[in-house]
């Protein structure tokens, strides 16, 4: 097999970054944007080597945990999840502008009464659901950071980002120079670019100095605003130039080149962030990694070409990141706007991976797992000279794993009557020699579980 060429891992980071940005319904560019500013404030406090090289990392992957709260924020609050928390990004915390906030994102296209219930629910719960909604964010984020292998800095530094200054932050409520630093430059740089993004220059650097002693030490914001008199800090923020100029602030000695291990940790880490955005898809970029892998070994496929093509098996769903769970966890059937909002993912999970070169090899595969032999699948509607073998197979294992798994509006199949219901299409849907593989390495299962 062909070796992808190589990247750095500031690189590689830096453009899954962007599936994060979706998640949070963030302009494109979020985090390396954060990333940026972030690390003028770091430079700018002579932090060491060691502590730059935290903050990069740390600044890249705050958000990794953001799609964990998504259904419960669609379930609570009624409403598309994106919308929802770009705004509450904007808030300041205050009770007028929660009570506003709440009042304005909550059940909107809800029946009165519906509204109402979620309203009360929220108005007399509402600091306990906030906490539970962070706490399952921060941690997340840190857990999966610790699986991509970065350290107790990093993974501590994205667990702590919204704790405040003054103590009134969440989950825990840390005060002061117990918040880890990182964090707090993390949540000052993460605030300027939303009200940069939304307002400008001038908004940016009011609502940092209107939170100067409550959300942020004031020291820190007096850094800021420091810097924030240089014009180039902002204009490099809606320059071309902006991912070279992120790229060229890792601290040169601890630049490295993701080799396979670490491809295949961060591949894993991100198909967590897919797999936490929905109770229904739980676990489910993982098991298609393991039936692809199956089947791949059923084929006679060699290490390395395996070993890449569980990476696309773990990322192939990384488009949905994109998708309101309004629409994935609607228990009814879908309407043909949410369908084609859903049909978008595919498209989107190969847009994200195509600027990596080490996944070139990926993109096609991700792209083309909805399409199907007889040209009616989505979204180009390829046929079958236009699907190469790898994508069919993770064709197979996703549906096998979607048929075999609860969906909101149906229960779990067993295995046989999933493979039944494939059969029906095999030479349409399916490959043929893929769907016997599989089939032959389940049955080859069940006898080593015998
Ligand atoms: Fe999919
Ligand atoms: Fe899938």
């Amino acid at each position: 097999m062909e070796q992808p060429p190589t990247i750095r891992r500031a690189e590689l980071i830096a453009a899954l970054s962007h599936a994060l940005d979706l998640t949070e319904g963030q302009p494109r560019g979020h985090c390396i944007r954060v990333c940026w500013l972030g690390m003028q404030i770091g430079i700018g406090l002579n932090l060491s080597t060691e502590e730059l090289v935290q903050l990069y990392y740390a600044l890249l992957l705050k958000d990794l945990g953001c799609s964990s709260n998504a259904a419960r924020i669609c379930q609570l609050y009624l409403t598309d999840d994106h919308k929802f928390k770009a705004d509450f990004k904007r808030i300041d915390g205050s009770l007028s502008q929660a009570l506003r906030f709440v009042i304005s994102h909550t059940g909107l296209e809800s029946s009165m009464a519906e509204r109402f219930r979620a309203v009360v629910n929220i108005m007399r719960n509402g600091g306990q659901i906030s906490r539970e909604l962070i706490e399952a964010r921060c941690h997340r984020g840190a857990d999966i950071a610790r699986q991509m292998n970065f350290g107790e800095d990093v993974a501590e530094a994205i667990q702590n980002l919204d704790e405040h200054w003054d103590g009134s932050g969440k989950p825990v409520g840390l005060h002061g120079r117990a918040i880890p630093l990182a964090s707090q430059i993390a949540l000052l740089a993460q605030v300027a670019d939303v009200f940069y993004m939304i307002s400008g220059r001038e908004a940016a650097t009011q609502e940092i100095e209107s939170r100067s002693g409550t959300w942020f030490d004031p020291k820190l914001v007096e850094m800021f605003m420091s810097l924030a008199e240089w014009d180039e800090v902002w204009e490099t923020l809606s320059s071309p130039s902006l991912a070279d100029k992120v790229l060229a602030l890792e601290p040169e000695e601890h630049t490295q080149l993701a080799d396979d291990d670490y491809l295949d940790s961060v591949s894993k880490g991100f198909a967590m962030v897919v797999d936490s955005k929905s109770p229904f898809t739980a676990g489910h970029s993982e098991r298609v990694a393991v039936y692809t892998d199956l089947i791949a070994e059923n084929l006679g496929f060699d290490a390395g070409h395996r070993r890449w093509l569980r990476r696309a098996a773990l990322l192939h769903d990384i488009g949905k990141l994109a998708i309101s769970n309004t629409i994935l966890d609607k228990p009814s059937k879908l309407n043909d706007v949410e369908y084609a909002q859903i049909k978008t993912h595919s498209k989107l999970s190969a847009e994200i991976l195509s600027g990596i070169p080490a996944f070139h090899n990926i993109v096609a595969v991700a792209g083309g797992h909805h399409e199907r032999l007889d040209g009616k699948g989505y979204p180009f509607g390829l046929t079958e000279s236009q699907i190469n073998l790898e994508t069919r197979i993770v064709t197979v294992a996703d549906v096998f794993d979607a048929l075999t798994a609860d969906r909101p509006y149906r229960k779990a199949m067993g295995i046989d009557e999933a493979l039944r219901i494939m059969a029906k299409e095999v030479g349409t849907a399916f490959d043929p020699t893929c769907l016997n593989a599989l089939v032959a390495a389940l049955d080859q299962t069940k006898i080593a579980a015998a």
